[in-house]
């Protein structure tokens, strides 16, 4: 489904379904009176009379218009107390207000928005749309009938009344950048692994991102054997379709000295059998979103560019699966990584680590970034610990935890810090090679000591944060006729981030 959504100048004449707005505790604003009035006041009495609503933030109430009105349809949309108001709050709102309109039966909505005491009016229009379109995501590519020929029409334009519709559409069309982002690196997740696979998948990304004047490098397997990165490649050595790594590079940054450069870098197993090490059959369906860091990645890249934001990003995502197979690497194998360090691989399923540790290193060593944040789905035990709600985020200083804090406060993308200990770090270190992709202690701790054996291709004094993104990248529905669907978790994050702090 895709919902135009616009911001014209005026509509004087109002008809089908109309959105009016209200804030908790108060009487309908001017706007909603004026229509109101047309309809009888039938609005303000339906509000008065029914005992549930009270104008909370996302809480709806939805009636027919008298017959002799060209409006059939009427939502109030309840925004919570006007001096409560804030710009997440607006867009959670618009979130609720698709959820309950969106499958109303008609093509058109239109919405009326109201002066406000706490957020501009025009920021406010912005943020409802927004919080609509983020919620009218569907994925359909794999339904062959694509509609009923008896059902209701789709909801296919929403209009937004707002003060200052120049100013709201400019303020939206930012924002809508960043949701085509996260829609992007939700479709990555949702598509089926059998099409999407690292030699696709890097094409995708170079299509994708090209046109928007990103560069784009592919390396294939026979570049990255060459280098030596031979962690990515032990992973990928099970599988016909061999790794590669996608390095896209964003200079939005006019050249000044002080600029500073951000490193992305991104886990893209597009498919985690477990390789040798194998999972367990049920729900193996579900390691085709293990790409989902690397999707967050291009996504706010694509974001960035879309928005020409001024900054300077690298993004380095690597994609591989993970198979079993006569080819497949092996428990007891130890390679040499493209830092140099040899892994012990003690169970092929931790494989993430490995492919984060050559991008990792090249990162570092070819574009010496100030600041490197990382995203996998890294860890069972990261769900363990946080489940579907929050992202653990290790962060090895203060100040960039503190920033990423407000990016998550402001985004409502739920980050909560988790702890790096030398001691974790020990816990990986092999008796034969450098180091081992398994904690020497088992099982507890699974996400801190994943993060102590990415802590040991984290060169000099790097400010560095990783992101586990194992229970967020997706929502795993309990209904078994609801799909899984992935998040596109972290391009909203990131990008606040990125824009607000460089
Ligand atoms: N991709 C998985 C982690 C994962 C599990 C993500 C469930 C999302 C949902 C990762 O590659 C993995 O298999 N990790 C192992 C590591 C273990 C072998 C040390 C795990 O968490 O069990
Ligand atoms: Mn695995
Ligand atoms: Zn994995």
């Amino acid at each position: 489904m895709t919902v135009r959504i616009t911001f014209p100048k005026t509509d004087t004449a109002p008809k089908g379904h109309v959105v009016l707005t209200v804030f908790e505790g108060e009487e309908l604003g001017t706007a909603a009176k004026k229509i109101d009035k047309g309809l009888d006041g039938l609005a303000a009495s339906s509000i008065k009379r029914d005992k549930n609503f009270k104008g909370k933030a996302g809480q709806t109430l939805s009636l027919y218009a008298p017959e002799k009105s060209k409006i059939d349809r009427v939502t109030v949309l309840g925004l919570g107390k006007a001096d409560a108001l804030d710009e997440l709050k607006a867009e959670e709102a618009g979130g609720k207000l698709f959820a309950a309109v969106g499958k109303s039966g008609f093509k058109d909505i239109i919405l009326i928005t109201e002066k406000s005491k706490a957020l501009k009016n025009e920021l406010m229009a912005a943020h409802l749309a927004n919080g609509f379109k983020l919620r009218s995501y569907t994925f359909d590519r794999y339904k062959s009938k694509k509609k009923d020929k008896d059902s209701a029409p789709e909801l296919a334009a929403l209009k937004v009344l707002s003060s200052h519709p120049a100013n709201s559409k400019a303020a939206y069309n930012s924002l809508a950048n960043v949701t085509e982002g996260a829609y992007w690196a939700r479709d990555l997740v949702n598509t089926a692994p059998n099409d999407l696979y690292p030699e696709s998948y890097a094409k995708q990304i170079k299509d994708e991102l090209k046109p928007l004047n990103v560069d784009v490098e592919i390396l294939d397997e026979k570049k990255l054997e060459k280098m030596g990165a031979g962690a990515i490649m032990a992973v990928g050595k099970g599988s016909e379709r061999q790794p590669r790594m996608v390095i896209m590079r964003w200079n939005g940054a006019t050249k000044k000295k002080g600029t500073k450069t951000i490193g992305l870098v991104g886990k893209g197993v597009t498919f985690d059998t477990g390789g040798i090490s194998i999972k367990p059959g049920a729900g193996m369906d579900e390691m085709k979103m293990d790409m989902g860091g690397s999707a967050a990645v291009v996504g706010t890249i694509k974001a960035l560019a879309a928005n020409k934001a001024k900054v300077n990003v690298v993004g380095i995502v690597g994609l591989a699966e993970n198979m079993p197979s006569s080819n497949a690497y092996r428990p007891g194998d130890i390679v040499t990584s493209l830092s140099g360090k040899t892994i012990e691989v003690l169970n092929t399923d931790a494989e993430g680590r490995l492919v984060l540790a050559d991008c990792l290193t090249h990162m570092q060593s070819k574009y010496k970034p100030d600041v490197i944040v990382d995203l996998a789905t890294l860890t069972g035990a990261m769900m363990v610990a946080l489940a579907h709600e929050y992202c653990g985020t290790f962060a090895n200083t203060d100040s960039l935890w503190a920033e990423l804090e407000k990016a998550s406060a402001d985004t409502g993308e739920k980050l909560w810090r988790m702890p790096l200990d030398e001691e974790w770090k020990k816990e990986m270190e092999s008796t034969v090679g450098d180091v081992r992709n398994l904690a020497k202690s088992g099982r507890y701790g699974g996400a801190c000591t994943a993060a102590g054996f990415l802590e040991h291709f984290i060169e000099g004094d790097v400010q560095w944060a990783h992101m586990d993104i194992a229970g967020t990248a997706w929502i795993k529905s309990d209904r078994p006729t609801v799909p899984k669907y992935g998040t596109g978790f972290g391009v909203r994050v990131l990008h606040d981030w990125i824009t607000q702090n460089y």
